[in-house]
C-alpha cells in the first residue's frame, strides 16, 4: 500500500539538511523534501552515492547539494555547515538520520570496540550533528530538528544492546534538547521506526524472514521509506508547530504489543 504524501506549503524554499542522505530512509526523505520545493543538502560518507542523490534531486528541479561528512567527525560537520550556508542559505530543518548497525550481538559476546563504534555512530553522531547546526537555528530563533531513533530504543528486541542503548540515548537527547531550546523557537522531535524495507534490509532478509518481521508489526507489513519521510515532513513543517520533545513511533503499532 502506497503512502500518500501531504503538501506542506511552508516547506517550499526551506533549507533542509539530511544526514544519512546517501541511501535508504535518508535518500527517500531527501526526495520527499525536494518535492515540497525545499533546498536539500544530503550528507554521508559515500561520495558517489551522495552525488547521485543530489543529481537526481537537481534533475527534478530542486536546489541540492551532496556533501561528504562523517557524522562522528566534528570538523567535517563544521565544514559542511559552512558550505551549506554559503551555497543554499541558512538551515531551517535538520534531519539527523545517519546511523545504523543494529545487528544482533549477544551481550555476553559483545566487544568493547563494537560497543563504542555503535554508540559513536548513532548517539554521539547525533549529538555532534545537532551541535554543529544548532547555533545557526538558535541565532535565527526558528527551526525544526528531527532525530532518528528506532523501535529498538523503545523496547527490548532482537537488536544488539549497544544499538538499543544508543537509540534510547537519542530519544533522551531529543527530549532534553527540546526543553532547552523551546523558548528559543527551535523544536526537536524524534522518529522511532519499526523495521523499514530499504535496499540494505531487503538484501539482508530473505522473503520468509521479511514475512515474519512484518507479522510482528500489528499492521502486518514492513515499513517503507515513504512512511518515515511522511512523518519527517510533518515534524519539519509548521503543521506540527506546537509539538516538541516527542517520539513519533512509525512502526505499524510495533510498540503497542
Ligand atoms: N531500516 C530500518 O529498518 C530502520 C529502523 C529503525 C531505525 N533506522 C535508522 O534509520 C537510519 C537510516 O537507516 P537506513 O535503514 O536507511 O540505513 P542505510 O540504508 O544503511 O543508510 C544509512 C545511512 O546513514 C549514513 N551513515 C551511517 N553512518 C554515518 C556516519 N558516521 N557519517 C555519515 N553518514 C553515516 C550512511 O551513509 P554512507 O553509506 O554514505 O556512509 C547512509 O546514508 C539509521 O539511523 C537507522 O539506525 C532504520
Amino acid at each position: 500500500m502506497g503512502v500518500r504524501q501531504a503538501r506542506y506549503p511552508d516547506l517550499n524554499g526551506r533549507v533542509v539538511v539530511i544526514t544519512g542522505g546517501s541511501r535508504g530512509i535518508g535518500a527517500e526523505t531527501a526526495r520527499a523534501f525536494a518535492r515540497q520545493g525545499s533546498a536539500v543538502a544530503v550528507l554521508g560518507r559515500d561520495e558517489k552515492a551522495l552525488a547521485e542523490v543530489a543529481e537526481e534531486l537537481r534533475a527534478d528541479g530542486a536546489r541540492a547539494l551532496g556533501l561528504v561528512a562523517d557524522c562522528t567527525d566534528m570538523a567535517a560537520l563544521a565544514s559542511a555547515v559552512d558550505r551549506i550556508e554559503r551555497e543554499l542559505g541558512p538551515v531551517d530543518v535538520l534531519a539527523a538520520f545517519a546511523g545504523g548497525d543494529g545487528y544482533p550481538v549477544p551481550t555476553a559476546r559483545e566487544t568493547e570496540e563494537h560497543w563504542r563504534a555503535v554508540l559513536d555512530g548513532n548517539l554521539t553522531a547525533t549529538f555532534l550533528t545537532v551541535r554543529a547546526f544548532l547555533p545557526g537555528l538558535l541565532a535565527r530563533r526558528s527551526g525544526s530538528i528531527v532525530t532518528m531513533a528506532s523501535t529498538a530504543g523503545r523496547l527490548p528486541s532482537g537488536a544488539s544492546a549497544a544499538y538499543a542503548a544508543a537509540k534510547a540515548g537519542v530519544l533522551m537527547l531529543t527530549r532534553q534538547l527540546a526543553l532547552e531550546v523551546a523558548a528559543e523557537g527551535v523544536r526537536v522531535n524524534a522518529i522511532a521506526p519499526g523495521a523499514v524495507r530499504t535496499e540494505r534490509t531487503a538484501a539482508q532478509m530473505p522473503p520468509e524472514a521479511q514475512a515474519a518481521v512484518a507479522a510482528a508489526h500489528p499492521l502486518g507489513r514492513l515499513g517503507e521509506p515513504e512512511d518515515i519521510s511522511a512523518a519527517t515532513l510533518f515534524l519539519a513543517s509548521d503543521a506540527s508547530s506546537w509539538i516538541t520533545g516527542q517520539t513519533l513511533d512509525v512502526s505499524g503499532g510495533r510498540v503497542i504489543v
